[in-house]
């Protein structure tokens, strides 16, 4: 079963990937985590340059990078697109790479979100230095402060792009180059929508009915 999460900076698409990734044994390919961990790379460095101003990534370089990470064995059983596409140059790429590896997408679910709440979620997030395990300085703190639930580092980080001026950056290039997605999936009848405001278990199970009602 192929996925895409769609939803603006904040709305949740990390966590229900990570939480559908378990639960169906599926593999999460997340466009902003990957150009993360290239950033000792010369792709990945002039990526940083994007990302930090809230801009997007060359079409070219996220498309040809999903391209190479489809075409992995793991992601045979199945995957979770979860940050791309994000303009329609690459919705149209996707789709070719589908066809030419005789792949379907099951269901694409946008995670709906008032804007006003993305910023309070962004800023406040943080997460484990050495595990990743995220965190939220006022939804989910460590159970002993200053110390990771999941693997007891003492190191925790932030993204360079989580605050309040590069957030609004992102949330303008969402709404100018990512909401036309939602007609042109919603036209092919793969478009479900989720209410992003709810609580994280009740957002995913939400998702559960639409790929199961799919
Ligand atoms: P990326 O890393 O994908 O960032 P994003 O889309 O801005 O999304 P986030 O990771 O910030 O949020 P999320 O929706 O995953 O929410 P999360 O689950 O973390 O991309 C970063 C940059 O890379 C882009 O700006 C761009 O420059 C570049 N890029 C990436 N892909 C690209 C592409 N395809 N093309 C071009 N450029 C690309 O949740 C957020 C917080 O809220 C967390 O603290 C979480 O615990 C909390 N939370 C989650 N759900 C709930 C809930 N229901 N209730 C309360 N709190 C919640």
């Amino acid at each position: 079963m192929n996925l895409i999460i769609l939803g603006p900076p904040g709305a949740g698409k990390g966590t229900q990937a990570k939480r559908l990734e378990e639960a169906r044994d599926l593999v999460q390919l997340s466009t902003g985590d990957m150009l993360r961990a290239a950033a000792g790379t010369a792709v990945g460095k002039k990526a940083k340059a994007a990302m930090d101003r809230g801009e997007f990534v060359e079409d070219e370089v996220v498309v040809s990078i999903i391209e190479e990470r489809i075409g992995l064995s793991d992601c045979q059983r199945g995957f979770i697109l979860d940050g791309f596409p994000r303009t329609l140059a690459q919705a149209k790429a996707l789709d070719e790479m589908l066809e030419q590896k005789g792949l379907k997408l099951r269901k694409v679910i946008e995670i709906h979100m008032d804007d006003g709440v993305l910023t309070e979620r962004i800023t406040g997030r943080f997460a484990c230095a050495a595990c990743g395990e995220g965190y939220h300085d006022k939804y989910r703190r460590p159970r002993v402060e200053g110390t990771c639930d999941a693997c007891g580092g003492s190191e925790f980080s932030r993204r360079d792009d989580d605050n309040e001026e590069v957030v609004k950056a992102r949330l303008g290039a969402y709404h100018a180059q990512t909401a036309p997605l939602l007609p042109y999936y919603r036209a092919r009848g793969v478009l479900g929508e989720v209410d992003g405001m709810n609580e994280v278990d009740d957002v995913t199970r939400q998702i559960s009915q639409l790929i199961d009602g799919a």
